[in-house]
């Protein structure tokens, strides 16, 4: 059987790793990893721009008003603050995270940071911009949460998230990128393998025929090297 094809419905699931629920995973040693690289600033050697491959400000600078960055994932949140000081007073920015800072320093005005699972958390409004900068990697739902933040869009935003197929896979641990990354292209997404960037050029709704059967913590290392989460999944009509 060609290794991106879902198991054979009818026949009896063959053993799997056991995956956790969300509340688990968010326990788990592998994203409550204090080795992370959570300080990436704008731009420079350990950056946004760097790992983006463009600076979100040159993105955020052609928006006629009111600038809007929601960054899911956002670590200590030093990129959205660099930006905060070179945005207007009526930027809106949001950073999301787990854990969410660790040096606990007064937000300037236009900025946000919610500690929160990206797995329950949604915004109450569109994005100019939506990043996820090696988030996913520790994220159990990550087709889902791909799905959701391009509603979160704007009709002419960007989002920008980096990805990796390895990660995604079937309910008997087969690789399930190949479908994965079929499906996210069928719904408009861009994926460079070469820098595991995932761009998406527009908000819409939009469903991927997967459903989420829960993560695996003990997926090992990906291609950062880092530890990282398995996603599984089942196929949906
Ligand atoms: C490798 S760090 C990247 C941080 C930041 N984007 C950067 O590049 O500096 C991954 C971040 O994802 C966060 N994270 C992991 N699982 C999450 C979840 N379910 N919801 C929100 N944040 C999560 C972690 O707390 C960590 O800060």
């Amino acid at each position: 059987m060609p290794p991106d094809l879902p198991p054979p419905s009818g026949s009896p699931p063959p053993p799997g790793p056991r995956l956790l629920s969300g509340d688990e995973l968010e326990r788990s040693s592998v994203v409550a990893n204090n080795t992370m690289n959570r300080e990436r600033g704008l731009v420079g050697v350990n950056s946004y721009a760097r790992e983006l491959g463009q600076d979100p400000l040159a993105h955020l600078a052609s928006r006629p008003a009111a600038p809007s960055w929601l960054d899911l994932c956002s670590g200590e949140g030093r990129a959205l603050r660099e930006a905060a000081g070179a945005l207007p007073a009526d930027a809106v920015l949001t950073g999301v995270d787990l854990v969410g800072p660790l040096v606990p320093r007064p937000s300037p005005p236009t900025l946000e940071e919610v500690v929160a699972s990206v797995d329950h958390w949604a915004p109450a409004r569109t994005y100019d911009l939506v990043t996820c900068v090696h988030g996913l990697h520790y994220v159990g739902d990550q087709l889902g949460l791909l799905a959701r933040a391009a509603s979160w869009l704007a009709p002419d935003g960007l989002l920008l998230a980096h990805f990796d197929p390895d990660s995604v896979r079937w309910a008997d641990g087969s690789a399930a990128g190949r479908a994965a990354v079929s499906a996210l292209r069928a719904a408009g997404f861009d994926y460079s393998a070469r820098h595991h960037r995932l761009t998406l050029r527009g908000g819409r709704s939009l469903a991927l025929p997967f459903r989420y059967i829960g993560a695996d913590p003990a997926a090992g290392p990906n291609y950062t090297g880092q530890p990282a989460v398995g996603s599984h999944y089942e196929t949906r009509a």
